[in-house]
């Protein structure tokens, strides 16, 4: 595990910056220029939630990368999150730059995908009109777009015979989270923002979905943002784990991790994972010990 400098410059503890081997006229994926939210801005119960983020992910050909976020509730993750997708009212900031792809965000879009913990399946929708959804937003004719969400339906796990009829309370927390990620997919995103995705799962599932995303995002080469409170999945599935102050959150350090190259229960039995896991677990009771 290595510090990565910030863009500030200003992190004391840095070991060694990483190289960044990025296209240089490339802009960057994401990027965030002193961003600071304050909600009821100009009324007596005005509350800065984020203060001058500022951080960037550049655009790797061929290559999306894994930014895993963790800090203590409450310091402004789902608000960095709902920022990059362009959604109220936590957008539009209050100050500086949102960027994606060198532009500003002006609203939600195709190029960004939202998977949240609680699953935002439609309940008046069976599985392949759920996983359908977008494609028909899209305007695709039904028999495209339900021969392509079958096949999604099969890639998440599910059975594309069985399963496609199926109402989401008919289906498993686990099932109603391959659902949630297909119907995410399935549009191919370039950019993937999960908030506590499979907080509500068992471990087992846990486990089987992290290995699962893993597998789907190489194919995809999107750029995910994970937002979790647990350090192991943070540490498994990320290429650099952000980790936010308390509250008005901003990034306190940037690492860069162990990549998700194994399986997640190989890889949680090696020592350099134990030892990342240990440090940033520690860092993270330090931060909730200094909550007021
Ligand atoms: N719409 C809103 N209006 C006012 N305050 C808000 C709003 N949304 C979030 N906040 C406040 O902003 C702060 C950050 O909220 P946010 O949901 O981003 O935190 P979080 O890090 O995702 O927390 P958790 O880990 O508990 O999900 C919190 O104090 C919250 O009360
Ligand atoms: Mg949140």
């Amino acid at each position: 595990m290595s510090r990565v400098e910030l863009p500030s410059g200003e992190d004391p503890c840095a070991l060694k910056p990483v190289e960044v081997t990025a296209n240089a006229e490339q802009p960057h994926v994401v990027e965030f220029r002193g961003v600071s939210k304050t909600y009821g801005l100009g009324t007596p119960r005005a509350f800065t939630a984020v203060k001058d983020i500022n951080f960037h992910v550049a655009d790797k050909p061929g290559i999306g990368e894994f930014i895993g976020i963790l800090g203590p509730s409450g310091c402004g993750k789902s608000t960095i999150l709902r920022l990059i997708a362009g959604l109220t009212p936590q957008f539009p900031q209050t100050t500086g730059e949102v960027l994606v792809k060198g532009a500003p965000v002006t609203e939600p879009g195709p190029d960004r995908g939202m998977v949240f913990q609680d699953y935002t399946s439609f309940d008046n929708r069976t599985v392949l009109d759920n996983v359908a959804f977008g494609l028909e937003c899209q305007g695709m004719s039904k028999k495209e777009r339900h021969t392509l969400a079958r096949d999604w339906i099969g890639r998440v796990g599910l059975d594309p015979v069985h399963d496609q009829h199926k109402y989401p309370h008919e289906l498993s927390g686990g099932m109603k989270q391959r659902v949630a990620i297909a119907r995410t997919l399935i549009l191919k995103p370039r950019i993937m923002l999960m908030d506590e995705p499979f907080g509500a799962l068992d471990p087992v599932t846990r486990h089987r979905m992290q290995d699962l995303l893993v597998e789907l995002w190489r194919d995809l080469e999107a750029t995910v943002f994970f937002v979790t409170h647990d350090v192991s999945e943070a540490v498994y599935l990320g290429d650099r784990v952000y980790i936010l102050s308390n509250s008005p959150g901003t990034i306190l350090e940037e690492l860069q991790v162990m990549p998700p190259d194994r399986p997640s229960k190989v890889m949680a039995r090696e020592k350099e994972f134990q030892d990342s896991v240990f440090e940033i677990t520690n860092m993270l009771d330090k931060l909730e010990e200094g909550k007021d």
